[in-house]
């Protein structure tokens, strides 16, 4: 029993990416790119995308009864679903779609915005309501469709991102806590450097009242901006995270970064003298997935047989807001 409340344990992990791969070849058809220029500056060489058919909702759902199976629970065993995604298929919520398409018929559903790092901010938030005993199982899937906000004429974001999603089942317990500790921060002065923004016209209602209409808006990125920010960030909040757990980067087992660019993972493993051997890297098939990158990347390691029962993994997100945060735990 964990001092601060009850033990939590991640039971099982599971994943589920969109069928149609795009190359970086077919990209250089679509803009002017290169291989060459995309595997060096970002190490990736294809990534996943939805078609018009494919939802957010499936997605997730795939992931989340495959993280369900290898935790040996059902839908009904469920007390809370939470979906980290900036990408909903709709905006009053897509966690109420996926707890209907799992038939999780007891639990509560609700989405959570934190763009990259809404996986980290998703375990920390699901983390809360079982240490206060509130709820016992807890479904957290991260998943985004962000093929439908790039902008396909800006070479300098579109070859970055891919779609997936990836979730795992917390459970609460009395033996003992594998959850060691968390860090989470957010910079809304450096807002502008990564947005899919909101822009709306004039309406008038009548002559005295009107509203703004309008749409969300592709994607706008200061790459370098968000870059130096990553490489500074990230160091800094993993050892936050291994000092208030009473850890050292040697006792690492496993690195699982935010998939954003393989640059950004050997610069800031290279700062935490981590070998690379224990850093856990697909950003070269599925490129930058956001919500869906840790979890994609830890289900592949598990399932891999990598990642091992009692193993140390820490796992940091960075991104949009600008947000950022990381946590440490021991696997299953
Ligand atoms: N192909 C060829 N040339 C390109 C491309 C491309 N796809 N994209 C940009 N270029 C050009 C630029 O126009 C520029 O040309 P110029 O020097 O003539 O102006 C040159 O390449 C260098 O551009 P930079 O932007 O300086 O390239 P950089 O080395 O910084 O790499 C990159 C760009 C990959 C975007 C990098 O800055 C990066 O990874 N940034 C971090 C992105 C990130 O982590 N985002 C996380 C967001 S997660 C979330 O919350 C959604």
């Amino acid at each position: 029993m964990n001092s601060v409340g009850i033990g939590i344990t991640i039971i099982g992990s599971g994943s589920a990416t969109a069928n149609q791969i795009l190359t970086n070849d077919d990209l250089s058809e679509i803009v002017e790119t290169s291989d060459e220029w995309i595997q060096s500056r970002t190490g990736m060489r294809e990534r996943h995308i939805c078609s018009a058919d494919d939802s957010l909702a499936n997605l997730a759902t795939q992931a989340g009864m495959r993280a369900l199976e290898m935790a040996g629970l059902a839908p009904t065993d469920l007390d809370l679903i939470i979906l980290a995604t900036s990408t909903p298929d709709d905006l009053f919520g897509t966690a109420v779609k996926v707890q209907s398409q799992l038939g999780a018929t007891r639990a509560m559903a609700f989405d959570l915005t934190a763009a990259c790092s809404g996986f980290v901010v998703g375990l920390v938030t699901a983390s809360q309501f079982i240490r206060t005993g509130v709820y016992r199982n807890v479904l957290l899937i991260g998943g985004d469709i962000l093929s439908r906000w790039v902008d396909w004429s800006d070479r300098a974001t579109c070859v970055l991102f891919g779609d997936g999603a990836g979730a795992v089942v917390l459970q609460g317990n009395d033996e003992s806590d594998r959850l060691l500790g968390f860090e989470m921060y957010s910079d809304g002065s450096l807002n502008h450097c990564l947005n899919l923004a909101y822009q709306g016209e004039t309406k008038n209602l009548t002559t005295e009242k009107s509203v703004g209409q309008g749409n969300y808006q592709p994607i706008t990125m200061n790459g370098r901006e968000v870059y130096r920010f990553a490489v500074a960030k990230v160091p800094e909040v993993i050892e936050k995270v291994l000092f208030k757990a009473n850890i050292t980067t040697e006792d690492i087992d496993w690195l699982i970064l935010h998939q954003a660019n393989q640059r950004i993972m050997d610069s800031v493993s290279d700062r935490l003298k981590i070998p690379s051997e224990k850093v856990i890297s697909n950003v070269a098939k599925y490129g930058n997935t956001s919500a869906g990158s840790i979890p994609i990347a830890l289900d592949e390691a598990v399932r891999a047989g990598k990642i091992k029962t009692g193993d140390l993994v820490v796992a940091s997100g960075f991104g949009a807001g600008l947000t950022w945060g990381a946590t440490a735990f021991r696997w299953g």
